[in-house]
């Protein structure tokens, strides 16, 4: 069994060429999410052996289980894509966030650390404030103005601490044009339903389709990335940019979302970051491009 010590071994670039060809063997840990969704049809794509655990399958804030997995797999990689990622429930529930955001992502670095595994693990522009005034680089001081904010950073902190080989990506504004919670589904829902649709001009971010991401990752690990990174959408826009954009693109009436500043809408329970777009090494295409492809892919059939 190929057991290392702590740090005995971290991985080199050298050792990811090829990587499809050698088959590695990647575990993914929330591979039911969005995100974990994704990465693992471009991993099975890429001609990985993947091991997707959802949610039932491995909780990540059970360090034994973690352990068990890990050991049992030993996985070259390991991708965690779980998180608690529900902004207000995290502000109202602290002590659930950090076992989520910040306990899982020890036990996994621990568990990386024991196989000398790579640990990818996926960041939030919520590290941030928001009171910059422009695009967030890497080394930008985070200052998080919510609990959600506050442990996710916690959780890049114990990752950078306890993984020997790591690979932290923040990302911001995820969608997929799927699934409940969907931004894009959510507004396209609202729109043929008829309802009156009030986006924030206040909240700017970078709006990240998440296949782009997901292949992204792949690209980062096979180039042999290590240290924390910036991967979003390119460029940036407010909330009501955004809905406009997912009717005009859509084919329906921009005119039918209305804009708002944060302060005309009814309270919640989380404070949000003003303007945190992100900027990195590795941009992907502009956001509106990328949304463009989604809506297609959602008139062409995928359900939303
Ligand atoms: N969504 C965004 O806009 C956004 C922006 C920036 C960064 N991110 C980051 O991107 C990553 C992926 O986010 P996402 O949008 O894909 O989130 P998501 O759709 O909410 O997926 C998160 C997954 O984690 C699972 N999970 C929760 N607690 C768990 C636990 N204790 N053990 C194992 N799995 C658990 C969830 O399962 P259940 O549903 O069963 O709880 C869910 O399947 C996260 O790290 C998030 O912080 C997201």
């Amino acid at each position: 069994m190929r057991v290392l010590s702590a740090g005995a071994r971290p991985w080199k670039a050298r050792d990811w060429q090829n990587v499809a060809e050698k088959k590695m063997k990647v575990l993914i840990a929330g591979s039911s999410g969005q995100l974990g969704q994704e990465l693992r049809r471009a991993l099975v794509v890429g001609g990985y052996k993947v091991a997707a655990l959802g949610h039932g399958e491995l909780d990540v804030t059970d360090p034994e289980a973690v352990r068990q997995a890990v050991e049992r797999m030993q996985p070259e990689v390991i991708l965690n894509a779980a998180a608690m990622t529900d902004v207000d429930a995290c502000e109202n529930d602290p002590e659930a966030a950090f076992r989520v955001n910040a306990l899982g992502p020890r036990n996994l670095a621990q568990a990386a650390r024991e196989v000398g595994a790579l640990l990818v693990h996926v960041g939030t522009d919520h590290v941030f404030d928001g009171e910059k005034g422009g695009p967030y680089a890497v080394g930008d001081p985070v200052n998080p103005v919510n609990v959600y904010g506050r442990s996710k950073l916690a959780g890049e902190e114990a990752v950078r601490e306890t993984a020997p080989d790591f690979l932290v990506v923040r990302t911001a504004w995820l969608y997929s044009g799927r699934g409940q919670k969907d931004f894009v589904r959510t507004v396209l829902t609202l729109l043929d339903a008829g309802e009156e649709i009030r986006m924030v001009e206040d909240q700017v971010g970078s709006p990240t389709f998440v296949p782009d991401l997901a292949r992204a990752i792949r690209s980062l690990v096979e180039e042999g990335a290590r240290g924390t990174w910036h991967v979003a959408g390119g460029g940036e826009c407010s909330r009501f940019a955004l809905a406009r954009a997912v009717a005009e693109f859509s084919g329906r009436d921009p005119e039918r979302i209305r804009p708002a500043v944060t302060a005309d809408l009814p309270p919640r329970p989380a404070r949000r970051p003003r303007r945190t777009s992100l900027v990195g090494r590795a941009p992907l295409r502009d956001w509106r491009e990328a949304l463009r492809e989604c809506l297609e892919g959602v008139r062409a059939g995928a359900k939303y």
